[in-house]
């Protein structure tokens, strides 16, 4: 099993080009089954979710091929397999996204009952009842989901009882190619929802943002190849930013969209950290007067929970008290166990966490729980003296593009062993 090896008290300083991002190239390489035409997908990184996504489209009977970071898929005839087995769907919960584009084209999907997982018991209640919606009939069997339209899917309002993203993309994925128009009310506003909605467009797609939380979708007949670029990964950003705020750097993250990270930008300026942006550049710089804030992690644009344990580092790091809600995930703490053990003092309490700054971490062995909470004690063991070693590191392999070999070069002492 891999470890990762961390010599703490490095500063990390220097610049970092920020690839596309996961959330929004899983949905999208899903899109490529709404079409019998050739698509190109680029800026993609180089992940383990993303060599899952392409095995379950190759599986499926779509011939797609990943080199660097480019992802190819090939014209097709619309014979695809509709099974989607356990052992797929287990490697990745977004494999529930290729609900959508298989009830589209093949009137019929069984795909693998995901399970739970570290974050929380994760339903899938709300997709469920979104293609019941649009006609489907759902029964969960031998651990499937078998999802049937005999007469296709139609276009129906459904309003969604939580801003979910999954849900979003999948009704996207499918309502592009129903019959009639589709109506989301209480739809999420992610950039990663967006940029999907801009792909299925440039398919040939109908979907207007009406409201900010109001998509309508008229269905089409027939959906075309496409060639688009992915965005930036956020998350990935705000990762690099408080890796060199807590190790009193300065960093020139490129390539990003900055509005993207409005809310957490804001959270760091107000907590002392020195930012600058221009169009696609985020210039940050620690400052000696760094400061608690508090946050509650919210859907887009609140403060990411996919954030929320990298900020948990930050705030264990300056000096006084500070509080985390997270809103999102009911169980998405299991870092601060970790956390304290390189000296966090942190306590949680049902969906809040109170933390009181330290002077210092001090290195110790850890064990990642999930990406985000493995990248958080990454940048924990990045601040601490001494050794860090961190195992299960193959969480950070689903989420992170070359994370040690970009922290070497902003002058980290870390390896895999
Ligand atoms: C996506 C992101 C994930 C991010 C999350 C929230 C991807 C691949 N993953 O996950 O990184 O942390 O958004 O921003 O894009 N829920 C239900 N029933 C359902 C579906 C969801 O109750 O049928 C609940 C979830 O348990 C959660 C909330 O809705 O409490 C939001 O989850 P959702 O937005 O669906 O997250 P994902 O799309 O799974």
């Amino acid at each position: 099993m891999n470890k990762i090896i961390i010599n703490g008290g490095k500063r990390l300083s220097g610049e970092i080009k920020i690839i596309g991002a996961k959330n929004a190239a899983l949905p999208i390489l899903f899109s490529t089954l709404l079409t019998d035409e050739s698509t190109k997908i680029t800026n993609v990184p180089s992940l383990t979710d993303i060599d899952v996504a392409v095995e379950f489209l190759n599986f499926i009977g779509k011939k797609t091929i990943k080199i660097d970071n480019i992802v190819n898929t090939f014209q097709s005839k619309n014979n695809y397999k509709y099974i989607a087995p356990y052992d797929l769907v287990k490697k990745m919960r977004a494999s529930i996204l290729v609900i959508g584009p298989l009830l589209a084209r093949l009137k019929k999907a069984f795909v693998s009952f995901p399970g739970g997982c570290s974050i929380g018991d994760r339903p899938i209640d709300m997709h469920i009842d979104a293609f019941k919606k649009m006609g489907a009939e759902i029964f969960i069997k031998n651990g499937y989901i078998e999802a049937f339209a005999n007469d296709g899917l139609k276009g129906a309002n459904i309003n969604l009882k939580i801003q979910s993203v999954g849900v979003t993309e999948n009704i996207l994925l499918s309502s592009v190619l129903a019959d009639g128009v589709t109506v989301i009310t209480n739809a999420s506003c992610e950039p990663e929802v967006e940029d999907l909605i801009n792909v299925l467009n440039s398919m040939g797609a109908k979907i207007i943002r009406q409201k900010t939380k109001k998509i309508v979708i008229n269905g089409v007949k027939k959906l075309n190849g496409f060639n688009h670029r992915l965005i930036p990964d956020r998350i990935e950003a705000a990762t690099y930013i408080i890796a060199s705020a807590i190790t009193k750097g300065e960093i020139f993250v490129k390539n990003v969209i900055p509005n993207h990270l409005r809310i957490i930008l804001e959270k760091l300026k107000k907590s002392g950290l020195y930012i600058e942006e221009t169009e696609n550049v985020i210039h940050a710089k620690w400052t000696n007067n760094l400061c608690p804030q508090n946050i509650k992690t919210e859907v887009y644009p609140g403060f990411p929970t996919d954030v929320q344990a990298q900020w948990m580092v930050l705030m264990s790091l300056v000096d006084g008290e500070s509080f985390i809600e997270e809103n999102i995930f009911e169980n998405r703490f299991m870092h601060v166990a970790e956390l304290k053990r390189l000296g966090a003092n942190i306590y949680i309490n049902g969906k809040v966490v109170k933390i009181n700054g330290v002077t210092k971490f001090s290195g110790a062995q850890v064990m990642m729980s999930d990406i985000r909470a493995g990248a958080a004690l990454v940048l924990a063991g990045l601040a601490a003296e001494g050794k860090t070693i961190i195992s299960r590191v193959y969480h950070l392999d689903r989420g992170y593009y070359m994370f040690e070999e970009n922290l070497q070069r902003l002058g980290a002492d870390i390896m895999r062993i």
